[in-house]
């Protein structure tokens, strides 16, 4: 059984007697549940700073038991609490738009574990602010771990934190047609013209190798500044681009300069095992991990938190949206 807090307040913040607050644990993050039926838009707008304050501090917040009711309702709730949801640029994740900048949170299968990560971490415009919700959730697994970044930071040896400052982290990904996302996906154009030209203004190498493989290679910071609080963040798409996360059959198919993403050192020498091993046991101890229900309403500081999802059972919609651009301090 659930137990929620008994005052309304957390850390001086109120946001009203229609609902409890629960704190975080492993099994779920900061918790907002609606006790009676209101107007979740009147609520939001009335809490707004609340809820944005409180995002702040505890880099996540799930909202539960408000009627939120499909994607064009949490378009409007993340509007009003985050601002306008941003267009899904620079791919990685196949996604469906569904309404306005509302995605399908991917179409990876559901057999697979998407590893940890921060969304858009490895471009140099990326988004602070990312929702999920609960549209369906399946019926069995499907679970959107998440992990505090600041807390990863923290916990790294100071040798390793070093060495990615130093080095940074090299991105290698490989468009070709039929495996992963396409070039025209990921850039959303069908002109090579205006692939050179984004790639260009990024300050990307890239290489066709053959009519419909593309071949990029880039290196960005592994560690930047929060837009707001100054404070370093671990923020980059390591731990995704880890050879040794990879299915087996999939490194045996592909020659390694052709893996569809793949990330090193930024000399491009190899991340070391200890290394990695200090990340995989980071997030096997400090993954929150709970129970999706229908209409939850997630909200990430996509710098402070990381997810992933983990395989599942039967359909499983979840629509995301992101919120608040910034470009890469490089
Ligand atoms: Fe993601």
């Amino acid at each position: 059984m659930e137990i929620f807090t008994e005052s309304q307040t957390i850390q001086g913040i109120e946001l009203g007697r229609n609902v409890d607050i629960k704190t975080s644990s492993n099994n779920n993050p900061l918790t907002i549940k609606l006790k009676e039926d209101i107007d979740v838009f009147i609520w939001a707008k009335q809490y707004k700073d609340e809820l944005n304050k409180m995002l702040l501090d505890h880099g996540a917040l799930l909202l539960r038991g408000f009627k939120i009711d499909g994607a064009k309702n949490f378009n409007k709730l993340f509007s009003i609490i985050s601002g306008k949801g941003i267009e899904y640029k620079n791919r990685t994740s196949p996604r469906d738009r569904v309404y306005n900048n509302v995605y399908t949170s991917t179409s990876h299968p559901s057999d697979q574990t998407i590893h940890m990560h921060t969304e858009n971490s490895y471009s140099n415009l990326y988004n602070r602010i990312i929702a999920f919700y609960s549209l369906v959730p399946a019926l069995k697994g499907g679970e959107t771990p998440i992990a505090d970044e600041r807390k990863l930071l923290a916990c790294l040896k100071n040798e390793t934190i070093k060495k990615f400052r130093e080095k940074g982290i090299q991105y290698v990904r490989n468009s070709m047609p039929g495996i992963g996302l396409s070039w025209q996906t990921i850039y959303q154009t069908n002109d090579k013209n205006e692939v050179a030209k984004i790639l260009t203004s990024f300050g990307h190498e890239f290489e066709w190798v053959n009519e419909g493989h593309l071949r990029v290679k880039w290196t960005l910071p592994a560690i930047q500044r929060h837009p707001i609080t100054n404070d370093e963040m671990w923020f980059n798409h390591m731990f995704f681009g880890l050879k040794c996360l990879y299915d087996p059959a999939i490194l045996e198919y592909f020659e390694e300069e052709s893996l569809p993403f793949a990330t090193y050192y930024g000399d491009g020498t190899e991340i070391e095992p200890e290394v990695i091993k200090e990340f995989i046991d980071f997030y096997k101890e400090n993954s929150i991990v709970f129970k999706w229900e229908k209409d939850d309403f997630l909200l990430l500081d996509n710098m402070m938190f990381s997810h992933g999802r983990r395989p599942f059972e039967g359909e499983r919609t979840t629509l995301t949206t992101m919120g608040q651009p910034q470009e890469m301090i490089t």
